[in-house]
């Protein structure tokens, strides 16, 4: 099986990056964080502190997570509940972001994650995949922008969604993520030291995607059909 590792902070145009290039090269496309943020919407969901350990060691008793792949994409099941559309939040980013510091948490997901890439080609997308998850991965990329644009990415897509937010509380939202997710004790945010750094800064989504593809079909040697044809 071939898997392609992306890591890269948050708001790099990550998934609707990987999404697209998973399509052309015939990949299934994992999106990692969706995991994290439907566990950071469950606890919330109990009410309880997704920062408190304990809180969220307990809530993960009753609590079964689900990948689905439809024409609609990949869905994220909790407890038989499609949770895809409800987890993209504000403040379920923030509630994920805290959940994923807890080593239990990280724990709960690694098999989960580990399992998809053994039964199918995957381009695999998180914080921790290269280094933590695949250090076995076929491709490691490390995937970023500036803060700026990540911010003004994010800003776009929450507003479109009808979301009324401010510029300024995005960036300052971004930035505590990227420090929370890249001091934290187990699993920080980090480039795996044999990864290829994608900088996507200043691009459209057509050439992010295109600058991805021929970074892949490069580095593994293949055509951008060949994975499909195969
Ligand atoms: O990529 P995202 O914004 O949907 O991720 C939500 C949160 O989950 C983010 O704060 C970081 C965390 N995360 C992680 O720690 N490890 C991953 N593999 C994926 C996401």
């Amino acid at each position: 099986m071939i898997s392609v590792a992306i890591d890269g902070p948050a708001g790099a145009g990550k998934s609707t990056i990987s999404r697209i290039a998973a399509d052309k090269l015939g990949f299934v496309y994992v999106d990692t964080g969706a995991l994290y943020r439907a566990i950071g919407w469950y606890v919330r969901s109990l009410h309880r502190d997704p920062a408190d350990a304990g809180q969220v060691g307990q809530s993960l008793n009753g609590l079964e997570i689900a990948l689905r792949y439809t024409a609609a994409g990949q869905r994220v099941l909790v407890n038989g509940t499609d949770v895809s559309d409800a987890i993209r939040t504000p403040e379920v980013s923030m509630a994920a972001s805290a959940v994923s510091a807890i080593p239990a948490v990280r724990d709960f997901l690694l098999e989960l994650q580990r399992s998809m890439a053994r039964k199918q080609n995957v381009i695999m997308d998180g914080r921790d995949i290269g280094t933590v998850v695949l250090p076995g991965a076929t491709l490691k990329i490390f995937l970023t922008a500036s803060p700026e644009d990540r911010a003004r990415r994010r800003y776009e897509e929450l507003r479109q969604k009808g979301q009324q937010v401010a510029y300024a509380d995005v960036l300052a939202d971004l930035k505590q993520r990227d420090y929370q997710d890249s001091h934290r004790a187990v699993a920080p945010l980090q480039p795996a030291a044999d990864s290829v750094l994608v900088d996507t800064t200043g691009n459209t989504l057509e050439q992010s995607v295109e600058l991805l593809v021929s970074t892949i079909c490069k580095k593994l040697q293949i055509g951008e059909r060949s994975v499909n044809e195969a």
